[in-house]
């Protein structure tokens, strides 16, 4: 029987638990949304995110061991989420993983989160070899990453400001479109007039494919700001931002294509690649390229556990395994050796 591999998710404001198989095989999994507690606010609220993955965590491990009717002497290794992300709900689950390592006798496996998103589409794609072209976008990150391996990763480009979800879910709330923003923006702009609104393209045609998204907000706020804020209004402004977000992504990407010819598939993953019109947009510019083009469905895109699962069961496979006293952690770049880039803020 192949590899089983226990995983946890919890950097952020979704608490996971999956039991994945080195197969590809998802056993059983859970995925509790915060999204009720965290909508009266508008953003995702650290501490209330922390408590809740305190609460949910352990009963979520037993509920999805039962599902699959076994007991944690079944599984291989656990795998948790050491970062990057909010640190309290990321200490969470990594020490709650570090406890059923060594109460159970099993192996530890601390995922990088991005790196979950990373590999997330050979577990949903059998046939997606190294080295490929990855374009993964999220709400913290936006990143196009040459793809080598298992660890082995090479930042091509970054954004210098904002990550794209947060562009998407900042255009959610100047347009009164509520909360969690990415998925409201991308109904809103269904039957929206994309050409009534003229927004920029920040760095579009520069050489280097780095991203800029804080123009691109302003833009937003400051073309809602004189208008009567009908329905149409809103169809029209959330499809033009739209338009003017996957413009940007598919004008890089192409940049990065050149810049990384050795890559056999173009692929996108993160929350913000459950967006069908950035899906066909990047399918379209890989037909272009004739490269294959691989997205998780929807679901797999949005945090989850079983992507962390499946990239311990990569790391399992190759021995990358971690000690008991591994840290969690805030930052967590992929590829620590990249360059900072002029104009980005801090962000890893
Ligand atoms: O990967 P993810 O679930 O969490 C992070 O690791 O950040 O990504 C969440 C981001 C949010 O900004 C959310 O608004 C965005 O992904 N998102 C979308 C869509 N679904 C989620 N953005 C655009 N269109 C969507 N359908
Ligand atoms: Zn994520």
């Amino acid at each position: 029987m192949a590899t089983l591999i226990l995983g946890i998710e919890s950097s952020c404001d979704e608490t996971a638990v999956a039991l994945v198989r080195g197969d590809r095989t998802i056993v059983a999994q859970r995925i509790a949304s915060q999204d009720e507690a965290h909508r009266p606010f508008g953003g995702v609220v650290p501490e209330l995110a922390a408590r809740a993955h305190a609460e949910r965590l352990t009963p979520m491990v037993a509920d999805v061991l039962a599902e699959a009717g076994m007991t944690l002497a079944a599984v291989d290794a656990i795998a948790a989420t050491a970062g990057p992300g909010l640190i309290g709900g990321v200490m969470v689950g990594l020490v709650t993983g570090k406890a059923l390592a060594f109460a159970a006798g099993k192996p530890l496996l601390a995922i990088n989160h991005l790196e979950g998103h990373a590999l997330s589409p050979r577990l949903a794609d059998a046939s997606l070899g190294f080295p490929y072209l990855l374009l993964l976008v999220s709400g913290g990150h936006c990143q196009l990453l040459g793809v080598e391996g298992v660890g082995r990763y090479r930042r091509l480009a970054t954004t210098i400001d904002d990550a794209i979800g947060e562009a998407f879910d900042k255009t959610a709330k100047v347009l009164g479109l509520g909360f969690p923003g990415g998925p409201a923006v991308e109904r809103a702009a269904k039957g929206g007039n994309a050409r009534r609104f003229a927004l920029p393209r920040p760095l579009s045609g520069t050489a280097e494919p780095h991203f800029s998204f804080a123009g691109l907000k302003s833009a937003v706020l400051r073309a809602w700001g004189p208008l009567a804020g009908t329905d149409v209004d809103r169809a029209d402004l959330a499809a033009a931002f739209q338009a003017a977000a996957t413009d940007c992504l598919v004008d890089r990407t192409a940049r990065a294509i050149a810049a990384f010819p050795q890559a056999t598939a173009l692929v996108v993953a993160g929350g913000v690649a459950s967006n069908a019109h950035i899906r066909t947009a990047l399918a379209a510019l890989a037909g272009e390229h004739h490269l294959p083009f691989v997205a998780p469905p929807p679901w797999l895109c949005t945090d989850n556990a079983a992507m962390i699962a499946w990239a311990g069961a990569e790391r399992f496979a190759l021995g990358m395994f971690d000690t008991i006293d591994v840290p969690a952690r805030a930052r967590w770049p992929l590829d620590p050796g990249a360059e900072a880039v002029r104009g980005a803020g801090v962000r890893a």
